[in-house]
């Protein structure tokens, strides 16, 4: 990109370039600054947001009967080819799990951040709906959903499965083929306008703020390190940080999401209030320039000496 151009220009001003923090406490407080100042905020979540919701995090998903499947012999389309039923009956046990939770303190949070940014962009790799259930709006979902199902043979439209522990995937109404889980498996690509307006946000944010994923699955896993090179300063919240690059835009913010997001937020936007948003979202659904009795009111729980919760 050339140099006046002027998402550049902004990027400049809107994020002061991270310092290098020691504690945990100093990426905060340099993270809330750039949270602060940022126009568009793009946000990347990943498995680990919804583990304090109580959902296994994709790679310690198999537990009880479930554990003696591999992912590939669950999340394949020749797993579903050869075991129909075994499949749908691990997404159903999935869903149903899934419904029986709340979402958590961290999902809640970014609901706060976009009411108080310019531009928020929510991208998810999750499969849950947890990030709706929370109020969070026009989310990018790059590998489907759980709470949906789609004619195997490419009949278009979805249904939502109604029965949580249908023992059989149910035929398609137009042409009889089995329905299966509107998620995308491995092997599958994902959707490519979901990915191209994710990867457009990641070039465009501000700020990119990565929550909860081990960044190992591509090309999802690269969008922070393609925002970095663009000039965005990179937020990590991760309570291991295992497979997170390290560089001089990227700061960790080690810990769970449901207690440092929270936080960030509450540090970041204290005493802002609400911005009018044109559509949709939750800060028009409050109401223009509401004050959030959450952002102050965490302000306190934001103590550094309040221990992350595991
Ligand atoms: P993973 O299960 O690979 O990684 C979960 C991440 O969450 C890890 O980095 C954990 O350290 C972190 N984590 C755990 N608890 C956390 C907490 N309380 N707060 C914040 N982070 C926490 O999940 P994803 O990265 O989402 O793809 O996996 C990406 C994709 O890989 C999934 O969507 C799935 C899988 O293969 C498909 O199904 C196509």
């Amino acid at each position: 990109m050339p140099a006046s151009d002027p998402l550049l220009e902004r990027r400049r001003v809107a994020s002061p370039p991270p310092t290098d923090p020691q504690t945990r406490a100093e990426a905060l407080s340099v993270a809330a600054r750039a949270l602060r100042a940022a126009e568009h905020v793009c946000v990347f979540s990943g498995a680990g947001i919804s583990a304090e919701s109580g959902i296994p995090t994709f790679r310690d998903a198999q537990s009880g009967l479930w554990a003696q499947f591999t992912p590939q012999e669950l999340a394949t389309p020749e797993a579903f080819a050869a075991h129909p039923t075994r499949v749908w009956q691990w997404y159903a046990a999935r869903r149903a799990m899934v419904r029986a939770a709340q979402p958590n303190p961290g999902h809640q949070a970014l609901v706060t951040l976009a009411s108080r940014v310019a531009h928020c962009t929510l991208v998810t790799q999750n499969v849950d709906d947890l990030h709706e259930r929370a109020g969070s709006r026009d989310i990018i979902g790059l590998h489907g959903s759980l709470m949906r199902a789609r004619c195997s043979a490419g009949c278009p439209g979805t249904m939502v499965p109604t029965d949580a522990m249908a023992l059989e995937p149910p035929p398609c109404p137009a042409c009889g083929a089995l329905m299966r889980p509107d998620v995308v498996w491995f092997g599958e690509s994902m959707p490519m306008p979901a990915f191209e307006a994710a990867r457009s946000a990641a070039v465009a944010c501000d700020v990119f703020l990565s929550i909860g994923t081990s960044n190992v699955v591509e090309p999802a896993a690269s969008l922070p390190w393609i925002s970095a090179t663009h000039g965005a300063t990179v937020i990590v919240v991760n309570p291991t940080m295992e497979g997170q690059r390290r560089g001089p835009s990227i700061l960790p913010i080690e810990g769970p999401a449901g207690v440092m997001l929270p936080r960030l937020i509450a540090e970041a936007f204290a005493g802002r209030r609400a911005r009018r948003h044109d559509s949709g979202g939750a800060a028009a659904s409050r109401g223009a320039g509401a004050q959030d009795p959450t952002v102050d009111a965490s302000v306190d729980a934001a103590d550094e000496s309040t221990p992350p919760a595991a």
